[in-house]
């Protein structure tokens, strides 16, 4: 028997960020493991003209969900939607829901949070530090709660190398932040936004730094546990492998580079990878909930959620596994392609940048333009290698996370849990599963059809050859005008010509006097 699913039979759990890409999967892996659980809570807003029950039965008959719809046919009365926008006073709560979260709640699961790297500071600090500083109040009123569990990020401390299971201070309180949102107007939090973040690169790992600050300062009598996971990709077994439905991190990095518009991104093929597959994060994030409850650790307890320290492997055995699934062709034939394709330095990037990937797309949108179109393709191309400049910093560098804790938690599992709940990374096979990553951003997130895979590839083939051609002709124009312009260069041009004939000739003569 599983204690972990045992444990959660029974109880009433609120879980934040519910609809989003690890909330599903949270609430699938629940709702299978213990389908005898009582209630599911979810904070939820209406989006983009859906209301709330449209957006949850969205997400319980979709295909994620097959799996559980057997195992737990009442899921759709397992699961209660709750109004409710984290960015408002009391997150917008009506009395009478507030009234029942706040005595029946045993466990929170607090995922919602802003993951735009280049969000406003305003906002990120509202979503990702006032609404954890809010839920935490919330929870101090709940008689019932058994564990508090909060989903950071490994990179909230990516300033530093060596990262412990510690909450690590910054410099201004994050409540003299959440005080000062109130009177800064957007011109001075544009100003002073630099000064605070001092050395984190982006508004969401400062945020969330000051938001496990919080946690500790508000934490009271609370029994609460943080979760810090990577780069979180597809999932690797559960329930099924593959499955990703957003284009956040490296989806949008291989949707880019499998439809061809994207050619080259600068990263240091050696520096760790540090993926982790959703689903082994729900499976230590439900482990953690139990632990948490059960033995009431003393101090809260941090766990990190990466693989680098157990299973690493680098961007450049990454990129040419992506290579070897786009065009189907062994991964060890991937691998001996310059891994200029995947990997290159700050000056061809630039020339990538500016030859393979903005050109096409000016010449694109002249294109469009001529025949009555409207031209999106520059603005998308410039949207994308801004979200891909913000992504550089993490996929040059490598960071150590301490583990101690994770390792002590599996240790504490019995072996059936070990089984149900795995969240061994060193089990992970990384070439099979990004291959089915790949194939899985296919068929889950771009809806496409699998037997189109030949044509794709065809395709793929065809803007290489495209893209050659135009290297090509650049080359040739670019060199055509130095040579117009400069003696030097008139000079090389001679000289390279000359010699290769000689050789040529050489190679001719000795050729005829062996025959
Ligand atoms: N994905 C990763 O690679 C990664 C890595 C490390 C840590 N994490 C952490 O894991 C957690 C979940 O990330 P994720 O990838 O699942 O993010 P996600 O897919 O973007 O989901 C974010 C969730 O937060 C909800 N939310 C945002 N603003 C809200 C508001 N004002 N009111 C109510 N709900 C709101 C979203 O609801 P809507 O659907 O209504 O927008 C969505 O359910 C976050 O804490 C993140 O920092 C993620």
């Amino acid at each position: 028997m599983s204690m972990i699913a045992a444990f959660y039979g029974g109880k009433s759990i609120l879980i934040t960020g519910a609809t989003g890409f690890l909330g599903k999967v949270l609430i699938e892996k629940l709702c299978r493991t213990s389908p005898d659980l009582k209630v599911i809570y979810i904070l939820v807003r209406p989006k983009a003209g859906h209301t709330l029950q449209q957006r949850v039965s969205q997400i319980i008959n979709s295909k994620l969900f097959e799996k559980v719809r057997e195992v737990c046919p009442n899921l759709p009365e397992k699961i209660r939607a709750i109004s409710a926008d984290l960015n408002q006073n009391d997150f917008a709560i009506s009395k009478e829901d507030m009234q029942e979260l706040l005595s029946c709640t045993n466990i929170i699961f607090h995922c919602a949070a802003t993951v735009r790297f280049d969000d406003h500071l305003r906002h990120a600090v509202q979503l990702n530090v006032t609404a954890t500083q809010q839920l935490l109040f919330m929870a101090s009123q709940m008689p019932q709660l058994e564990a508090f569990i909060h989903i950071s990020t490994a990179f909230s401390n990516c300033n530093l190398k060596h990262i412990d299971e510690v909450i690590y201070p910054c410099s201004v309180e994050p409540k003299k932040i959440i005080d000062s949102m109130e009177w800064w107007d957007d011109a001075i939090v544009d100003e002073i936004a630099p000064k605070l973040m001092r050395d984190w690169p982006n508004t969401y790992t400062y945020t969330k730094a000051l938001g496990e600050m919080v946690v500790q300062q508000e934490s009271g009598n609370l029994n609460i546990a943080i979760i810090r996971p990577s780069i979180v990709g597809a999932t690797w077994q559960e329930p099924f492998p593959g499955w990703v439905d957003n284009l956040n991190g490296p989806n949008g990095m291989i949707v880019a580079a499998g439809k061809g518009f994207l050619r080259a991104i600068r990263a240091s093929p050696l520096a760790v990878a540090d993926l982790i597959p959703v689903d082994t994060v729900i499976n230590l994030t439900l482990a953690v909930g139990w632990y948490t409850a059960v033995h009431r650790p003393k101090s809260t307890l941090i766990y990190h959620c990466t693989s680098g320290n157990f299973n690493p492997c680098n961007w450049g055995k990454m990129g040419c596994q992506v290579l070897s699934t786009f065009e189907k062709i062994p991964f060890e034939k991937a691998f001996r392609r310059p891994h200029a394709d995947f990997t290159a330095n700050t000056i061809t990037v630039h020339y990538w940048n500016a030859v393979s990937h903005r050109a096409p797309a000016m010449i694109y949108d002249i294109y469009l333009w001529l025949t009555g179109r409207k031209p999106r393709m520059t603005k998308l191309m410039n949207r994308l290698l801004r979200t891909i400049s913000m992504l550089e910093y993490f996929i040059n560098r490598s960071w150590e996370w301490s583990t101690y804790n994770t390792e002590m938690l599996m240790s504490e599992l019995s072996p059936e849990d070990q089984r149900i709940f795995n969240f061994d990374v060193r089990q992970l096979n990384w070439l099979e599963y990004i291959e089915n990553y790949v194939l899985g951003v296919k068929k889950y997130l771009l809806k496409e059809d699998m037997a189109g895979i030949p044509e794709a590839k065809q395709h793929l083939r065809r803007l290489r050859n495209i893209y050659y051609l135009f290297n090509t002709v650049f080359f040739l124009i670019a060199w055509r005008l130095l040579i117009a312009r400069s003696q030097i260069a008139r000079n090389v041009w001679f000289f390279i010509v000359s010699f290769c004939y000689k050789f040529l000739s050489y190679f001719r003569a000795s050729s005829t006097l062996k025959a």
